[in-house]
């Protein structure tokens, strides 16, 4: 058997047909950047871009395109969200669940003295409580910021409670969608926040280089952005547009990668698509059930299904995580992620900032061959096969 790749939290892959035809395509035929002259093929560029916007827009429940910014990936947008909207003598609050996407933005603030920062707790399955955030609230805060999937355990946060309390308390709500987006739906009215960050490489099964940021219509003019530089847009003017979502993206865009993304997400939409995240959640059954029976080995987060999104951490008694990621690499050519994974806090939190943990998660190209074949080969590194 050849390589079997389990991770999809990192990258997903591979791709559907249609994400490599649409970033060839345009590379070949288009080839003009969009928003910037006036030409057929910058129009055509340009169409592109608005019909990925429109349709990531869609997926959220975004009220206008206008409010979905293309970002270079989810570090990207959740810095601009973070650096952009945070002032000398704010409050922010964020979770020791969360990736260090958002965790060193804040850290980065707090340490040169800008911000204040809480780092609530979360439980032994990953959760954080919405009512430790509302008690972490103070006049001061202006900002929570939370994942809304762990990349560690998967646990998938009370993001709709946590936003409830927020605007109860007149706080801005950040949310961090790279590992939910593609997986559950996301609607960013009921979830109730300001602001969300995704990438487009994940669960939407773009290319890489893709991310966005939502901001809702009252937060808009109180962020400012990282870049500042050409837009195409009233670029007779030396200053940044107000605008959006030009306000937002300096630069020539990535217009071959959103067009991918563009498919991306008309896969994951479509019948095909979400038979095949049917598949893939089975296959996380799957990977569930046959991790639990091996002798040492200990599963991380929560046991429901519907609690978590589409990644498994596991440990093996007596092995490193970076040990057996590289047996099952050489021995059996399967693919995970090991190590601590960007989120130090919380492998903190799991006691497992020594050794790491053994990441697995599936995508929609998986079959239940390669799941029975990667629990065979932990349960021979156990000991138990
Ligand atoms: N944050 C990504 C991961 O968890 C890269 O692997």
């Amino acid at each position: 058997m050849s390589q079997i790749y389990l991770d999809n939290a990192a990258t997903s892959w591979p791709k559907p047909e249609s994400v490599y035809r649409a970033v060839e395509d345009t590379m070949r035929q288009v080839g003009a950047p969009s928003g910037r002259a006036v030409y057929a093929a910058a129009g055509a560029a340009n169409d592109i871009v608005e019909k990925t916007r429109q349709s990531v827009a869609g997926l959220i429940n975004a009220s206008s395109k206008n409010q979905v910014v293309f970002t270079a990936n989810a570090t990207d947008a959740l810095s601009t969200a973070i650096l952009g909207l945070l002032k000398p003598g704010d409050h922010a609050i964020t979770s020791v669940a969360d990736h260090n996407s958002i965790l060193r933005p804040l850290m980065h603030l707090q340490q040169t003295g800008v911000i204040t920062l809480t780092i609530v707790d979360c439980d032994d399955t990953g959760r954080v409580s919405a009512s430790d955030i509302e008690k972490a609230i103070d006049d001061k805060t202006r900002l929570v910021a939370i994942t809304h999937a762990s990349n560690v355990t998967g646990t998938i946060q009370p993001v709709a409670a946590i936003g409830d309390i927020c605007k109860k308390r007149d706080v801005r709500f950040l949310v961090d969608a790279a590992q939910s987006i593609g997986h559950i739906s996301i609607d960013v009215e009921q979830i109730g926040c300001d602001m969300l960050a995704a990438t487009g490489h994940k669960g939407l099964l773009g290319p890489m280089g893709t991310g966005v940021l939502y901001l809702s219509e009252s937060i808009v003019d109180h962020v400012s952005p990282l870049r500042f530089g050409g837009t195409g847009s009233q670029h007779a003017d030396a200053t940044q547009p107000t605008q959006m979502p030009k306000k937002f993206e300096a630069g020539s865009l990535n217009v071959p990668a959103i067009a991918g993304l563009g498919e991306g997400v008309k896969f994951v939409h479509s019948e095909v698509g979400e038979a095949m995240q049917q598949h893939s959640d089975d296959l996380m059954k799957e990977l569930r059930e046959g991790l639990t029976s091996i002798n040492g080995v200990k599963i991380f987060g929560p046991v429901e299904e519907t609690s978590r999104t589409g990644v498994i951490s596991i440990s093996i008694n007596g092995f490193d995580s970076q040990t057996a990621a590289g047996i099952l690499d050489v021995e059996f050519e399967i693919q995970i992620r090991s190590g601590f994974h960007c989120a130090p806090l919380m492998h903190k939190r799991l006691g497992t900032d020594k050794d790491g943990l053994i990441r697995f998660s599936p995508g929609p190209f998986n079959t239940s061959v390669d799941i029975e074949f990667a629990v065979g080969a932990v349960a021979e590194i156990a000991g138990n096969a």
